[in-house]
């Protein structure tokens, strides 16, 4: 009796809006209007961050606004973290994410991806004075990664889904901290950010370990699944900005010359 109503009257409202154009996601005649909501993680630098006045910027955020450009979209960037922006994906809350998101085919289950729009790879940031020169070499010890990452995926695939040294932590600069203060013994986490890591903070701290065992891997902004007409134009965008030079220009903004 009652699961035919809870159907029937969203459907009501829904048709309410779209008559009267009332909807907050309603859009124009032409169709354009709807502000896109992307969500990141703004805490992965030079990816993501968030300045000191709140405002997001970083290497995903100028892609992403020159896709919007290209495509003649509106975009509203949100930081939500990690957790929320991968639910808010699945549940339709945001139409996008771009966070150094990672291509992967368990992600693909339930994500969207665009074209790949830059590659990475793992990377093991540990204390300077660190005898450890693999991952196989950190085995017994702690080592943090943000929680639901290929960082703790990688892991997991060397030392067991269980293994009692992992510490999962929301955010990668939350890690990183614990790494600081002694709390783990390495963080494993993309090249990119580890890199960035390296050069912001003081020196003789940390060194980079490399292991050959880590997999290239591929960033996509992702969209709900099935959501093929923002996935169109992104796509589309994106291969704009690759083609007119725009894409070049924010990366070597970011990562210099290569
Ligand atoms: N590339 C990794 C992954 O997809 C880490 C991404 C984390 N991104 C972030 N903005 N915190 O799992």
């Amino acid at each position: 009796m009652v699961k035919p109503l809870s159907g029937i009257i969203p459907a009501i409202l829904s048709l309410f809006l779209v008559i009267t154009g009332c909807g907050a996601e309603s859009s124009n005649d032409t169709g354009e209007g709807h502000v896109l909501k992307v969500g990141t993680d703004a805490a992965y630098p030079p990816f993501e961050k968030q300045e000191g006045d709140g405002t997001i910027t970083g290497f995903d955020i100028e892609v992403m606004k020159a896709i919007a450009a290209a495509e003649g979209f509106e975009i509203e960037v949100e930081h939500t973290g990690w957790d929320p922006l991968l639910e808010g994906l699945k549940n339709g809350k945001l139409d996008a994410g771009i966070s150094a998101i990672t291509i992967t085919e368990d992600r693909k289950k339930n994500y969207d991806f665009s074209d790949p729009y830059f590659e990475a790879k793992q990377l093991i940031l540990v204390p300077e004075s660190s005898k450890s020169d693999s991952l196989q070499d950190l085995k017994g010890k702690k080592i943090g990664v943000q929680a639901a990452t290929t960082g703790e995926e990688v892991v997991k695939k060397a030392f067991g889904k269980t293994y009692q040294g992992l510490r999962g932590y929301d955010s990668t600069p939350a890690a990183i901290d614990d790494l600081g203060n002694g709390r783990v013994d390495a963080v494993v986490a993309d090249n990119g950010v580890v890199k960035e890591y390296m050069k912001r903070l003081p020196e003789g701290q940390f060194k980079i370990v490399e292991d050959d065992s880590f997999e290239p891997e591929q960033y996509g902004i992702a969209v709900q699944k099935g959501n093929q007409e923002v996935l169109d134009k992104i796509n589309s965008g994106l291969k704009t900005i690759k083609k007119d030079g725009t894409y070049d220009q924010i990366y070597k903004k970011y990562f210099g010359e290569e």
